[in-house]
Formats: structure tokens, C-alpha cells, sequence
């Protein structure tokens, strides 16, 4: 299985990657490379930042068929949200424990102390009102102080001194858990980063686990062997042993600092977290330093799709039980729509009437991860012949098959989740329910047009050969 460097190597060889023999300055001219490149869906290596004394690397998960490649599924090019999910849930159901060790190359350099230095990192300036560079593919780990389970998640760090810096942790994070238990020890709290950590392991860090279900176990099942951690240099944490880089600290809870940043969604998020002081960087002996576009760009949103999947199966399983009648369901949560889920519910309907009563029951379903209301802007009840996993399907369901107004629903002051950041004081926002489904009395006038065998006929039959295949690098 591929460790870090192993991956970048194999997309440059694959023809994937560009090299920036030009220096580049991390403030916004870094960024603004990334953002062309990782648009483009290229990797890149940036040879020499301004100022820092390592080369960065990005760009490399930026499709999924990139993370098929990467988590060697048998046909990368083939690889889709519904193969992620059903690996991760895989990988979920049978979690393999990590080992210690004390062979760590992870550990090759140590730099502890006033050697550190936070500026030596090529870590980009993204957007022009972020409060200043941001670590962006960092995996944070941490221990609870009481049970001692582990926690690892992928965390934005904003770099603000030469040894301090701020893990940021959201509401509905496990850092944030821990972050206010080991606050109330009054104890200094021990965390660490690993940049360039296996393909596997950040993107077991990136999924949304129940706070017992520790990420190594899930990293080793992606890995298909165990997580390989060794012990910090300044600390008793245990990290992954072939990551580029570590970065060990004690979070200083006296200082709470805000980083702003633009975010996946395509909107600044204002957060505020806990100040870091910076106890050891380690690293590889040429270490490669990961760096992800933020902002609403590929790299970030495809890593992102890890949790969007959690999300997604946590409404679906809301659903079911009160609305035993629903077809099909899908979730779509995709930064073009906004930061919050638009659900999608066919139903063989019986009456005019009970669309409005399922968008009504839909949006008072309690939740697994969230509330659905507070999660959930849009909801679409449309008939079965309509495929829910198809956005083009159901936007023409909408606008050929809902005319009278009272097909549209709008729900106002619903308490909603944080990252909608256009809601109103309290947090509030409207939500909307839309009826796509065939009135009774049009049902003969909106017949579709089909043509009979189209639907099972196979084109090879007639091309000779098989429709051409995305590329993957
Ligand atoms: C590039 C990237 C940056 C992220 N930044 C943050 C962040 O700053 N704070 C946060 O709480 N979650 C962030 N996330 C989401 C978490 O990594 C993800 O939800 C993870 O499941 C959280 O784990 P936890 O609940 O165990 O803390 C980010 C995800 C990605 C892909």
C-alpha cells in the first residue's frame, strides 16, 4: 500500500504531476498557482517557497478516481462515491489495531526547542481576509484524558509565531470534545500533527467516526495492515511512523485566538480555538510537505466527500423509520449547493396531499448526527419514476411538474447548522420543501416520451467496442 511519497511518485510517473522550478511566494502567488492546478486537477510540486526549506505537494487527491489509485482498488478509474463509501464502511465494520514502533521516519530529523521554526514550512497565505498561513492537510491527533481513546481528524492550523499556531476544532468535531475535557483538567494537553501521513490514514482522519471508534484502527483496515505509530519526541502521543512530517505541542487553553478562513464552501468561516505552543517538529530526511487548496477547490472537497458520506447515512437512517413509505432517498451535499444537504424522496403516491405531510414529517425527524431540520435546506419529494441520484432527473421533475404555487413550501426561522453562514441572529433560516411529484389530475397529460428497449440496450453491441474510460492521471 502506498505511504506519502510513494503516491507522488507514482503520479508524476503516471504523468500527473507538474514541477514549479520557480520560486513562488506563499503569500496569495502559492495559492494562486494551487488553485489553477488543482482546478485543472493536476498534482504539483513547488520546488522552492519563498522562505521555507522544504517543497510542497498538492493536488494529489483530487478526484476520487485519484483516491482508488491511491488506496489500490482493483479499477482506480472506476472508482465513485458509492465504492468510497462502501470501502469505509468496510473499513469501519472491521477496524485493524496499529502497532508501536520504535523505527520512525517520521523521526529521521528531530528539531526541538529554539530551532523550531514554524516559518521554515511552505505553508500558503490562501485568501486575502484569512488571518495568515494556513497548515491545511495536517491530520491532528489527541488523547481524552480520562479514557485515553484516541482521536484524529484533519484539522486547518493557522501558524501565528515562530513556535505557536492554532489547531482549529468545530462544534461537531471530537477535538472539540477534548479540547474543553482537558481544559477542565486544567493539565497541559499534548497534540500533534502529521502532514504527508499515508494516503490511508488521512482518509480514515477525515471521516466522521463515533468518538469511541478510534481513525488508526480504520487507517490499518484502508491500509489493509496495521498503522505503524511511534512515540513523540516531547510527548507520550503516538503518531504515524511514515509521515513526512510531525509536529508535536501543548495547547495553551489561556488563549483562545480567531482564524478566519475561506472555506470548502466558498465562504469565509470565522472560528475561534485554543493557541498551540510548538514543543518538537520532526521529520523525513527530504521531507515533501502536503499542502491543500482551501477554499472551495478539488483536493479539499474531494477529501471532504469522506465525512459527507457519514452525513448522508445518518439522515437516511432519520428517515427510514418515520417514513416507512419512501422509495428511494438520496442526500446530496455538495459545495455547489451550499454548505447544507438537499434531500431527495420518491414515493408512490396516493393522494395530493401526502407529499406536504412527508416534507412536514422529513424536516421533524430527530438525528443521528444532526437534527435533519438543522442540516437539511431543501427537501424534494418526487414520484418513483424519477432517479433521486440524478440532480438533471429531479431539477426536471421540478420545473415540469410543480406549477401551482403551494408545490413550493417555505419554512421560516429553523435553527441551522453553523456553517450556514447567511443566517439570520440566532442562527436561523428558512428551509424549503418542494412537491415535484405529478398532481392526480395531470397524470395523463405529463406522460414522458420513451423509447421502447432504450433503456437496457448495451452500446457496445452496436460500437463494436466498450464506451472510453476517464483517465486517472
Ligand atoms: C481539508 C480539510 C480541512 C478541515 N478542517 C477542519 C477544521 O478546521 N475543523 C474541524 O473541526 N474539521 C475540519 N475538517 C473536517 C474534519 O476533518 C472531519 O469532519 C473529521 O471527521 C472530524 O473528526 P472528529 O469529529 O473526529 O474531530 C476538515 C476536513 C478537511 C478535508
Amino acid at each position: 500500500m502506498h505511504d506519502f511519497r510513494s503516491f507522488v511518485r507514482l503520479l508524476e510517473e503516471r504523468g500527473g504531476l507538474d514541477r514549479i522550478a520557480r520560486e513562488v511566494d506563499p503569500r496569495f502567488e502559492q495559492a494562486a498557482v494551487m488553485q489553477k492546478l488543482d482546478q485543472a486537477r493536476r498534482a504539483f510540486l513547488f520546488e522552492q517557497v519563498q522562505g521555507a526549506a522544504y517543497p510542497a505537494v498538492g493536488g494529489l487527491l483530487n478526484t476520487l478516481p485519484r483516491f482508488g489509485l491511491a488506496l489500490q482498488q482493483e479499477n482506480p478509474e472506476d472508482f465513485g462515491d458509492a465504492e468510497f463509501d462502501a470501502l469505509l464502511e468496510a473499513a469501519k465494520a472491521s477496524p485493524i489495531d496499529p502497532v508501536e514502533t520504535t523505527q520512525a521516519v517520521s523521526q529521521e530529523v528531530v528539531i526541538e526547542g529554539d530551532a523550531v521554526d514554524l516559518a521554515t514550512l511552505p505553508v500558503p497565505t490562501f485568501f486575502e481576509l484569512d488571518t495568515g498561513p494556513f497548515i491545511t492537510a495536517a491530520i491532528g491527533i489527541t488523547r481524552h484524558p480520562e479514557n485515553g481513546i484516541y482521536n484524529v481528524g484533519v484539522y486547518r492550523t493557522l501558524i501565528i509565531g515562530k513556535n505557536r499556531c492554532v489547531i482549529n476544532a468545530s462544534s461537531m468535531s471530537d477535538l472539540r470534545r477534548h479540547y474543553a475535557a482537558w481544559e477542565a483538567t486544567g493539565d497541559p494537553m499534548p497534540i500533534a500533527l502529521a502532514i504527508g501521513a499515508d494516503p490511508s490514514m488521512l482518509t480514515a482522519a477525515a471521516c466522521k467516526l463515533p468518538p469511541n471508534v478510534p481513525e488508526f484502527g480504520v487507517g490499518g483496515a484502508l491500509k489493509g495492515a496495521p498503522v505503524e505509530l511511534a512515540k513523540c519526541k516531547t510527548n507520550d502521543l503516538l503518531v504515524p511512523a511514515s509521515a513526512e512530517f510531525i509536529i508535536e505541542g501543548t495547547v495553551d487553553f489561556s488563549e483562545k485566538v480567531e482564524n478566519l478562513l475561506g472555506e470548502f464552501a466558498g465562504q469565509y468561516g470565522p472560528e475561534t480555538a485554543p493557541a498551540t505552543t510548538v514543543t518538537a517538529i520532526t521529520h523525513r530526511r527530504d521531507p515533501l510537505f502536503h499542502t491543500i487548496m482551501a477554499g472551495r477547490n478539488p483536493e479539499h472537497n474531494t477529501l471532504g466527500s469522506v465525512a459527507v458520506y457519514g452525513v448522508q447515512r445518518s439522515i437516511e437512517a432519520s428517515l427510514r423509520p418515520v417514513l416507512p413509505q419512501l422509495k428511494q432517498i438520496h442526500v446530496y451535499l455538495e459545495p455547489g449547493l451550499g454548505t447544507l444537504a438537499h434531500v431527495v424522496l420518491s414515493i408512490d403516491k396516493q393522494n395530493d396531499a401526502e407529499p406536504r405531510q412527508i416534507i412536514d414529517e422529513a424536516f421533524k425527524a430527530g438525528g443521528h448526527i444532526f437534527p435533519v431540520s438543522k442540516i437539511t435546506k431543501r427537501i424534494i419529494v418526487v414520484d418513483d419514476d424519477i432517479d433521486v441520484h440524478k440532480m438533471d432527473d429531479v431539477q426536471w421533475a421540478i420545473w415540469n411538474r410543480a406549477a401551482a404555487a403551494n408545490k413550493f413550501m417555505v419554512i421560516p426561522d429553523v435553527e441551522s447548522w453553523e456553517l450556514e453562514r447567511a443566517a439570520k441572529a440566532g442562527q436561523l433560516s428558512a428551509r424549503i420543501g418542494i412537491d415535484a411529484t405529478m398532481d392526480l389530475e395531470d397524470v395523463d397529460k405529463l406522460v414522458r416520451p420513451i423509447t421502447p428497449g432504450a433503456t437496457d440496450l448495451r452500446l457496445e453491441d452496436y460500437l463494436g467496442t466498450k464506451p472510453g474510460k476517464q483517465s486517472v492521471a
